[in-house]
């Protein structure tokens, strides 16, 4: 597992960074709206004291009420302030303060609105993402049936057009170590934004080197329709299965409940809510599985099997090629991209799908370089769908 550390390593190097970006300009933009807030409130009610007086208004304050309650206070009381998306990703809230907003679950299962379920795309990345272009087609058109959120390094400055659907998607990160369990709060990060937005339903965890094997029609229609969330999740015997798992985390997690799984998930609103929540399984994961034992491979894995086995599907999405040996997947240049490596993926294998047997099984890719990319643009109509 060689690469693994040479990245940890790479995390290390950014240590200093540690949460700067956080609490960058925001106390002053706070400050900012309540000068505003102020000198507004006090015009209002000065002005309103001096028409009561001059006017003798006799029943005043029926009157006068509408004009002092500023726009804020009246959308507190419009359940719109509940069902908006927030407007700006950089909130100021720690992890402890985030997960425990982000657990809200509403106990009436009907919307009082017209609710649209999106998908959110969430994308764990060191820095920049060579495939946006992709990105960019595959989401074009859709608005108002994804959202994106980005968690990058801290020290890495996003700099997209407003035009682009990345445009100020990143949210408040921290620095991450493969491998380690700041992989995993990296995740549980990623998750805990995106249910901020109530519409959010399906979750997926996406890398920098991944792509859409199937148009965004065909993937909302897949995960939509599916009776399951897409966690990879299997018994392996062996060193790198259970010979990683620590007795010392039983009788909360037993030899037999141990799973392993690649980190590239698919789950649904209740599960994200489960993953983002969890203070049982956590400490034991934190202190029992470190390296060799890499726990962004078995915590939710494990977890979920556990708690909730007949909702996840133990597979995984995303498409990967071990084939070529050794301790990481292949990574595809430009010299692989052609229509033929496509047919192959396609045609690897049968899974089930709400109990079917489906030829269907990837909606994901990975790894790919960034000389993919512009191949990749070149037969994406044809050959991808979009
Ligand atoms: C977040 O802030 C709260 C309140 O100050 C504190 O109790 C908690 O430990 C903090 N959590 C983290 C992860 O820093
Ligand atoms: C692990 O084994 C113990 C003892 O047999 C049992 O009580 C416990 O429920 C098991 N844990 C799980 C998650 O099955
Ligand atoms: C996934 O595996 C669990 C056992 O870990 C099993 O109970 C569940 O039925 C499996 N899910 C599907 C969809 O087959
Ligand atoms: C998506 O792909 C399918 C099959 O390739 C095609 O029938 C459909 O028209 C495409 N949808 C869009 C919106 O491009």
């Amino acid at each position: 597992m060689q690469p693994r550390l040479m990245a940890l390593e790479e995390g290390k190097d950014l240590a200093p960074t540690v949460r700067t970006y956080q609490h960058r300009a925001l106390p002053l933009r706070v400050l900012q709206f309540f000068l505003v807030f102020l000198v507004l409130g006090l015009g209002v009610s000065v002005c309103s004291m001096y028409m009561i007086r001059f006017f003798k208004i006799p029943n005043a304050a029926p009157v006068v009420q509408p004009t002092i309650v500023p726009s804020c206070f009246v959308e507190l009381d419009s359940i719109q302030s509940w069902i908006r998306p927030p407007s700006n990703l950089l909130h100021i809230m720690n992890d402890t303060e985030l997960f425990w907003r982000a657990s809200f679950v509403p106990q009436i299962k009907s919307y009082p609105f017209n609710r649209v379920p999106k998908i959110a795309f969430m994308f764990l990345t060191k820095g920049p993402l060579p495939m946006a272009p992709l990105w960019e087609r595959f989401f074009k058109g859709q608005e108002g049936r994804y959202s994106i959120y980005v968690h990058a390094m801290p020290s890495y400055d996003a700099n997209y057009p407003p035009s682009s659907v990345f445009y100020r998607r990143q949210i408040p990160s921290q620095v991450t170590e493969w491998g380690r369990m700041t992989m995993c709060d990296a995740e549980r990060r990623l998750l805990a934004n995106a249910l901020l937005d109530i519409s959010n339903e399906w979750f997926i965890l996406l890398s920098e080197a991944c792509i859409p094997l199937r148009n965004f029609s065909i993937v909302y229609s897949y995960i939509s329709r599916s009776k399951h969330s897409f966690m990879g999740s299997f018994d392996e015997h062996g060193p790198y299965g259970r010979g990683r798992y620590n007795e010392k985390m039983a009788p909360l997690v037993n030899l037999t409940n141990w799973r392993k799984g690649p980190q590239w998930f698919e789950v649904n609103r209740a599960l994200a809510v489960k993953i983002v929540a969890d203070v049982t399984y956590y400490p034991k994961f934190k202190d029992f599985c470190r390296p060799a034992c890499y726990v962004d491979e078995h915590y939710f894995q494990t977890m979920l099997s556990i708690e909730t086995p007949h909702l996840i599907a133990n597979r995984s999405l995303t498409y990967v090629d071990w084939s070529r040996g050794g301790a990481h997947p292949a990574t595809f240049g430009k010299v692989d991209i052609k229509e033929e490596f496509f047919k192959k993926i396609f045609d690897s294998k049968i899974c089930l799908y709400n109990n079917q047997p489906s030829s269907l099984c990837y909606l994901f890719a990975r790894k790919f370089a960034p000389s993919a990319l512009e191949p990749l643009l070149q037969l994406s109509s044809e050959v991808l769908g979009f």
